[in-house]
């Protein structure tokens, strides 16, 4: 039985003005999976630990988007997935897309790869389908190419690596509350106004430079939502006073990571990270909630092996 043991990481989505097309992959907080190939020709899920979560391959979005890979793979194959979560689902870090994008990841390099990074993020946005309504890419596409990545299209799938300057540093924090990305999704608006998109794609734009021309004042200036985060931050408590504090402490920037509950911060080095981590936690401290907080580099590589 040929098998691997791998890291798959958590990932920030949306980066505050890219909601759906910008993604960020950590390097301090993930999930192990452990993928194994049989002579079954059934997918099973074989172990869970670390979270309650459907063992049946259809409602499971390990098995739903290995099931995705397999239907073009064309071959009748067995796989067994062993997941040990770290990611809470509800989290905002990408725990729905961890799952996916690993036993997608894994099943490839067992089989030789012969899929490329860009189909396994079509396959593991089924999982993504399955988890929240809706097959968006920003969460599994970090998590699968590492580093900065930017859905430049959806149709048909585009997505472009972007670099990653050495110093930044990422901090999140996760208060221990869930926060549905359907019931996230159902609050924003789906019309926008021009006045808005306008600068909307101006950050995106702005970031997207700042991060090719390791320009941290611009990647400053292009932290903005003003389309999303307005919506969403209701369902952060203290989240207007988490980002007073952060960007007060010096992080470039601070928003809701993915769909929330969780709040990031990027940073230019890992003193000013240590700083600010310290600073939303303090202000976290008086909600009475328990949180975890994770500061990170970004993670150019994406999942890793643990163990062949
Ligand atoms: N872009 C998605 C959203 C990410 O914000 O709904 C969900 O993790």
């Amino acid at each position: 039985m040929k098998s691997v043991h791998i890291f798959v990481p958590a990932t920030i989505a949306n980066l505050s003005c890219g909601f759906d097309v910008l993604g960020a992959c950590l390097d301090t907080i993930g999930d192990e999976m452990k993928i194994s190939l049989t002579d079954t020709s059934e997918i099973r899920i074989t172990k869970i630990e670390g979270a309650k979560l459907p063992y049946d391959v259809d409602k499971n979005v390990a098995g739903v988007a290995v099931m995705a890979l397999l239907k073009a793979y064309k071959k009748k194959i067995g796989v067994d997935i062993e997941i040990y979560k770290n990611i809470k689902a509800g989290s905002g870090i990408g725990s729905s897309a961890a799952s996916s994008a690993g036993a997608v990841w894994g099943v490839n390099y067992l089989l030789g790869n012969p899929f490329s990074i860009l189909e396994l993020v079509a396959f593991a946005m089924e999982g993504e389908k399955l988890a929240s309504g809706n097959a968006h890419a920003d969460n599994v596409a970090p998590a699968l190419f590492g580093g900065f990545t930017l859905v430049r299209s959806y149709a048909p799938l585009d997505i472009i690596s972007l670099p990653v300057p050495k110093e930044l540093i990422a901090t999140v924090i996760h208060p221990q509350i869930e926060v549905k990305t359907a019931d996230a999704r159902a609050v924003i608006k789906q019309n926008v106004s021009l006045q808005k998109a306008i600068q909307q794609w101006g950050n995106i734009g702005g970031l997207v430079s700042g991060l090719f021309m390791n320009d941290y004042d611009l990647i400053s200036r292009s932290l903005e939502d003003v389309i999303i985060e307005p919506l969403r931050s209701i369902l952060i408590p203290s989240f207007n006073e988490v980002k007073n504090m952060a960007n007060k402490s010096g992080a470039l920037g601070c928003g809701i990571s993915g769909s929330g509950p969780s709040i990031f911060t990027l940073n230019k080095g890992m003193k000013t990270a240590k700083k600010v981590a310290d600073a939303m936690e303090n202000e976290y401290q008086k909600t009475g909630l328990d949180f975890d907080i994770h500061i990170s580099k970004i993670n150019t590589t994406g999942i890793k092996i643990i163990k062949n």
